[in-house]
């Protein structure tokens, strides 16, 4: 079983998202969450995974699109939330890197998914960038579990995600060379505690980096992992994907 836990097949980069989702099913990808990022991408994600038995949707409001929301955006995502092939609210979080002038919109516009995760029992994938301590003390505010996606943090910082239940996202940035701190958090942290994704249509992995990806791709990812933990690369996508399915209910 191959899970894609997280991609934006609904992007303006791509063209036709019905020859994306072709390519990944041909790729061996059994399963793939969509992830919105504002109200209009989450509901295309629901829409899509009503069409397609592999497909599956996480709403909401990302840190990146904050700044117009209203609440009657968060009204919206609280009713997409109620689809049955809604597994998460996502993407969702705090990215201090992109803008700091709205920290406290993004805060705001968090804790209001966060309040859907916990009212609705859905698990978050939730996207940090030079915020991690901000996110976690709101994790656990709000006692929510799930995926880190796209993982950027320190060992440590991981574990303590980790205690908390969450999911380490690892994606292409595994594969690159100067990713030295992922590829210890990787070799430092069991294949139980992580998730595979590709963040498609960004961060294609090694040999394909700076190119659109597709999560057809998540095998070289795979690849590298095994190498990294020296195990088989059956190992690494069975067990990670036993490590989602145990969260999620896809
Ligand atoms: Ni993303």
């Amino acid at each position: 079983m191959l899970i894609d836990t997280h991609c934006h097949l609904l992007s303006s980069e791509y063209d036709d998202v019905d020859k994306e989702i072709k390519e990944a099913l041909k790729g061996g990808v059994d399963k793939i969450i969509i992830n919105g990022f504002d109200v209009a991408s989450s509901n295309e994600a629901v829409a899509l995974s009503k069409r397609y038995p592999e497909v599956y949707a996480a709403v909401g409001i990302g840190p990146e699109n904050v700044n117009a929301t209203s609440d009657d955006d968060i009204k919206k995502i609280k009713e997409l939330a109620s689809n049955e092939k809604v597994v998460a609210i996502g993407e969702i979080g705090l990215d201090y890197y992109w803008t700091k002038e709205n920290k406290e919109k993004q805060n705001s516009v968090f804790k209001d998914m966060l309040r859907i995760a916990k009212e609705m029992n859905l698990p978050v994938i939730v996207h940090s960038r030079q915020a991690i301590q901000d996110t976690y003390d709101l994790l656990t505010e709000y006692n929510v579990t799930g995926i880190l996606h796209c993982y950027s943090g320190s060992v440590e910082m991981a574990k303590e995600f980790i205690k908390k239940g969450f999911l380490i996202g690892v994606g292409g940035v595994v594969t690159f060379k100067n990713a030295k701190t992922l590829k210890n958090v990787v070799k430092e942290t069991s294949l139980d505690d992580i998730s595979l994704e590709t963040d498609s249509p960004y961060l294609s992995p090694e040999p394909f980096r700076g190119k659109t990806n597709n999560p057809s791709k998540l095998r070289y990812i795979i690849k590298e992992i095994a190498l990294l933990k020296g195990v088989s690369e059956k190992e690494v996508t069975d067990r990670t994907s036993l490590a989602v399915t145990s969260k999620f209910d896809l």
